[in-house]
C-alpha cells in the first residue's frame, strides 16, 4: 500500500468530547513517530450541535493532564468524507449505525470500524459518552483512547512494512 495515502477519521456524536480526544492522541502519537507525511488525522460529529464550537472544557483539561495538547474545531460528517479517509472510526454503535446510513456508505463499509475494535481490553465494543459524567469518566474515555490509537498505530505500520 501507498503510506502517504493513510487518512484516518474518528467520529463521535457532537465532535467535542471523544473523537477530538482520539484524534489528539492519535496526532501526539504520530508526531512522536515522525509520520506526520505519512497518516492524516481528522475528527467529525455525526451531530451538527457543535460545529464550529472547542472541545469541550473538560476534555481539553483532562487531554492536558494526560501530557496532550488538544485543537479542534467541531465539524459534521459528510458524505465526501466515506470517499476521502481510508478509515472511519465510529466511537459507539449508535454512531455506527449513522455513518453507515450515509449517502452510497455500502461502497465504502470496507473503512468503517468501531474504535473498540483496537482495543485488546474491550469488554464492550464502545466508547462510553462522557458528556454527561464525571471527571473519572472523562479519564476513562482517555485510557480506551490512549490504548486503542497505540494499536491502531501499530496496525498501520504494520501494513507500511509489508
Ligand atoms: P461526544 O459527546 O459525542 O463524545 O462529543 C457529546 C457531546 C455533546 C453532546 C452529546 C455527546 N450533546 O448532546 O450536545
Amino acid at each position: 500500500m501507498n503510506p502517504s495515502s493513510t487518512k484516518v477519521l474518528f467520529v463521535c456524536l457532537g465532535n467535542i468530547c471523544r473523537s477530538p480526544l482520539a484524534e489528539a492522541i492519535f496526532r501526539k502519537k504520530i508526531k512522536d513517530k515522525g509520520l506526520e507525511d505519512y497518516i492524516i488525522t481528522d475528527s467529525c460529529g455525526t451531530a451538527n450541535y457543535h460545529v464550529g464550537d472547542s472541545p469541550d472544557p473538560r476534555t481539553i483539561k483532562n487531554a492536558m493532564q494526560n501530557g496532550v495538547a488538544i485543537n479542534h474545531l467541531g465539524r459534521q460528517l459528510h458524505h465526501h468524507d466515506l470517499v476521502h479517509f481510508d478509515l472511519i472510526l465510529a466511537m459507539d454503535e449508535s454512531n455506527l449505525r449513522n455513518i453507515h446510513r450515509l449517502p452510497n456508505a455500502s461502497q465504502h463499509s470496507h473503512k468503517i470500524k468501531l474504535m473498540r475494535s483496537y482495543d485488546v481490553y474491550a469488554d464492550t465494543m464502545e466508547v462510553p459518552d462522557p458528556y454527561y459524567g464525571t471527571e473519572q469518566d472523562f479519564q476513562q474515555v482517555f485510557e480506551i483512547l490512549e490504548r486503542s490509537t497505540e494499536n491502531l498505530l501499530a496496525a498501520i505500520q504494520e501494513r507500511f512494512n509489508s
